[in-house]
């Protein structure tokens, strides 16, 4: 399966701070907030990575995330010159999809949690249609809506209606920005047409899934955090939750370097020299984890 990470847009609701900085660039803490996005995609065990931003914001996301050798990975970029929707990711990445199957995920979401990385796998495991995730939210009219009704008999949720930032929510089940297609999804988003916002809305491709009776609902429960920081106060939020965890456990959360190595992608003679070009206290718990 192949990845894309989409990190477009204005970044207007965080102006100031994003007039000179993508917003998917802004501090989580001690990372860029892409390295979340990023990470749950190689927790994935996916390798194959394109970032789509804006034509001003490219070189800084080639800055951060090179080419993606350095963590045993190829990362490769494509510009989305307008936001003209998270569908419109499809579009710009079909050729770089070649009809495989796809995991889109937006820049600036945060996943964290136990049981996140066995999720993850067996979303990547699709063969046919989509997989998206639901999560328990108190303001539902902000996001796409998903209502569930009952199990089938193989024990899946199945999913009633879907409906995009609904004035009078059906459900307070939001579906997070993390998404897995089959080979399909470049040339179903083809068929969309923009909404009253202008936007190529990922929602109206999960209709689309929905009506083919393709769509796989996962719960994601209350163990996970799913934070999409869309405002000064979240974003510190945020950058305070992820402190509190890595502080408490003395782990790191969303380190692509410890990811790269426990999945195998890079060994430990790379770890070690990745974590000479970092600073004291990172370098450190890289090498602790070697010993
Ligand atoms: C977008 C999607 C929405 C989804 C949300 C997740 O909303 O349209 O379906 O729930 O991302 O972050 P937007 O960022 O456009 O408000």
């Amino acid at each position: 399966m192949k990845g894309i990470i989409l990190a477009g847009g204005r970044g207007t609701r965080l102006y100031p701070l994003t007039r000179a900085v993508s917003k998917q660039l802004l501090p989580v803490y001690d990372k860029p907030r892409v390295y979340y996005p990023l990470s749950v995609l190689m927790l994935a065990a996916i390798r194959d990575i394109l970032l789509i931003s804006t034509p001003d914001d490219l070189p800084q996301f080639q800055r951060v995330l090179g080419d993606g050798s350095q963590w045993g990975l190829s990362v490769s970029y494509a510009e989305q010159a307008e936001p003209r929707g998270i569908a419109e990711a499809l579009l710009i990445g079909a050729r770089f999809a070649a009809g495989l199957p796809v995991a889109l995920v937006l820049g600036d979401n945060v996943f964290y949690g136990s049981g996140l990385q066995d999720t993850l796998r067996r979303a990547a495991a699709l063969e046919r249609g989509a997989v998206v995730f639901a999560y328990a939210v108190g303001d539902p009219q902000r996001y796409g809506i998903v209502e569930l009704g009952g199990v089938d008999a193989e024990g899946r949720h199945v999913a009633l209606s879907i409906e995009e930032k609904p004035v009078q929510p059906r459900s307070n089940l939001a579906i997070p920005g993390m998404y897995f297609y089959d080979g399909e999804a470049c040339s179903l988003a083809r068929s969309l047409r923009p909404s009253a916002r202008g936007e190529l809305e990922i929602t109206d491709l999960h209709q689309i899934y929905l009506a083919r009776g393709e769509l796989r609902v996962e719960l994601l429960g209350r163990g996970t955090a799913w934070l999409d920081a869309g405002t000064h106060g979240a974003l510190l939020d945020a950058a305070n939750f992820v402190r509190v965890v890595q502080d408490r456990q003395g782990l790191m959360i969303a380190c692509p370097e410890e990811i790269a190595w426990r999945m195998g992608f890079i060994d430990a003679t790379r770890l070690d020299e990745l974590a000479r070009e970092l600073p004291d206290e990172y370098a450190r718990y890289l090498r602790g984890l070697l010993s």
